[in-house]
């Protein structure tokens, strides 16, 4: 990779060429103020916060929008740039209350945070102010326009983080805001509670609905967790102060979402205060269930496990275990009933939704389980295509990141008989008639194979049985497949065609597949 050198602070930098001024500077561990800026983002260039003198430029260049030059000099806190920077505090001061005593966002507030950094107490400039109506109407979100600087974070992750293009900016100059369209409240707008926009909220304009008024930002204890709800294994910090939960915080460095969560992650964590759960074990006695301590009920359970597997041998026992629960405790579950108990007999609720999976992949793969990363999906793939599925509803953050790829350029094919939220988006839809999946797939491979697009040297080195396969196949006319379907030779030729002359064509099914009896 091609290097640059140049100095920051009178200090030699040497950095990819392509990086920005800022980026530069964190690489040496120089911190630039930024407000419109964040790394999930495209760079939008806006709020000017992160100005630096460059040598020979007459004017104060945004450091997070100007890529460096080989010899570039740079100052990043000469007075010119404070200066500057404090005039722009100033003038976002001037139209933003300062109510930093009771606001949620002190103490995570990146306004609040330079003002102090500058010296800023309020503003030199006077003026009109505005004064909108806060917007607490969903259950999840308090949404106080008063507090926006208009930095653009929250459209920026909306579009490109769920791809759910709930916000943009309305009207002009003064009246200029980041909203819904239609500018109506979130509860009417096509908002599906994902938080993205909290997430990235620089300022105490978008907060967590059930954090306020709960705790100072400096009393929360992060404590990193994974998901229950999905498959995606989500990862996030639950918010924590005095050992109680109080919200859900994204974290950065969660590998498989970065800071993407859905509705369900990010606020779906109430039950965990639910009077319906039970706080302690509940042990029968004369018929009736009475509260007992944790060891009373550990030693009545080790008692009964071992009078059972005495009396009746150690297959009288079996274990099921659960989705909800993380890999780690499976495998405790696993491990606790072959080599504690004795026995095979352990078994997972995922037998319902996927055996298929388990069966098929293990079979044709060697792994019964997914063989891409979700990465892949964003970097690589140039055609998506999906059958019994609907991303953005069962796997929400899955939806977010195939949106982004198309976004990118890749094709997106749907089969589904529902008009889901992506096969609206899709290049192509196949609407097929419930119960045909399999008329279906057998009608595309007759076309691949009839037109020779099928991948013979694969085919020949890596596996077994094709020609059985092709006489199933065979069977399957475009327009035998058509009347079966309901869906038109024209359309299952385009996709037949489109699918085998992809050169990164990734195939996605779930539980529309998987739990059908011919899963
Ligand atoms: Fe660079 Fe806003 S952070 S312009």
């Amino acid at each position: 990779m091609q290097r640059v050198k140049l100095t920051i602070n009178e200090r030699e930098v040497e950095v990819p060429v392509g990086s920005t001024i800022l980026q530069a500077a964190e690489m040496v561990g120089i911190d630039i103020p930024r407000l419109c800026h964040d790394p999930d983002l495209k760079p939008m260039g806006s709020c000017r916060l992160c100005v630096v003198e460059v040598k020979g430029n007459r004017l104060l260049p945004a450091s997070c929008v100007t890529p460096v030059t080989e010899g570039m000099e740079v100052q990043t806190e000469s007075p010119a740039v404070v200066e500057a920077r404090r005039t722009i505090l100033e003038l976002l001061v001037a139209n933003h209350p300062l109510d930093c005593m009771t606001c949620d966002k002190l103490g995570d507030c990146r306004l609040a945070d330079y003002c102090y950094r500058y010296n800023v107490k309020e503003s030199v400039f006077t003026g009109e102010q505005h004064h909108y109506d806060i917007d607490d109407s969903n259950p999840f979100i308090i949404r106080d326009l008063n507090k926006c600087i208009l930095c653009g974070a929250c459209v920026r992750a909306c579009e490109e983080m769920t791809g759910k293009d709930n916000l943009s900016y309305l009207y002009r100059g003064f009246d200029r805001k980041a909203t819904t369209a239609g500018d109506v409240d979130y509860i009417d707008s096509d908002c599906v509670f994902c938080g993205q926009c909290v997430a990235v909220c620089p300022t105490g304009a978008l907060t967590e609905k059930t954090m306020a008024g709960q705790a100072r930002r400096w009393e929360i204890e992060r404590v990193q967790t994974t998901c229950p709800f999905c498959g995606i294994g989500c990862n996030f910090d639950l918010a924590v102060k005095d050992k109680k939960v109080i919200g859900v915080l994204s974290n950065p460095n969660a590998p498989v979402n970065g800071r993407k969560l859905c509705v369900k992650g990010r606020f779906g964590w109430d039950y965990i205060y639910s009077d319906k759960r039970l706080k302690t074990p509940l042990i029968k006695k004369n018929g009736k269930f009475e509260p007992a301590s944790w060891d009373e009920a550990f030693d009545l359970i080790a008692q009964k496990f071992n009078e059972n597997k005495a009396k009746n041998g150690p297959d009288s026992f079996a274990a099921l275990s659960s989705a909800r629960c993380v890999n780690e405790a499976n495998y405790l579950v696993q491990k606790f009933t072959r080599a504690v108990m004795g026995t095979n007999n352990v078994d997972h609720c995922a037998r319902v939704c996927h055996a298929p999976s388990v069966a098929g992949l293990a079979n044709s793969f060697g792994s019964g389980a997914m063989t891409n990363v979700l990465s892949e999906v964003t970097n690589d793939a140039e055609l998506l295509f999906l059958i019994g599925i609907n991303p953005t509803e069962a796997y929400p953050v899955a939806g977010y990141i195939m949106r982004q790829a198309v976004r990118n350029g890749c094709k997106l094919v749907v089969c589904d008989p529902r008009r889901t939220e992506l096969a609206a988006e899709s290049d192509i839809w196949l609407q097929q008639k419930h119960g045909t999946d399999i008329p279906l797939l057998n009608g595309l491979m007759h076309i691949i194979i009839k037109e020779g697009l099928e991948d013979k040297k694969f085919i020949e080195e890596r596996t077994e049985n094709f020609e059985e396969m092709k006489k199933v196949a065979a069977e399957y006319t475009p327009e035998r497949v058509s009347e079966i379907t309901g869906i038109s030779v024209e359309d299952l030729y385009r996709v037949a065609r489109l699918y085998a002359t992809t050169d990164k064509a990734m195939i996605f099914y779930s539980l529309g597949i998987t739990e059908h009896i011919c899963g």
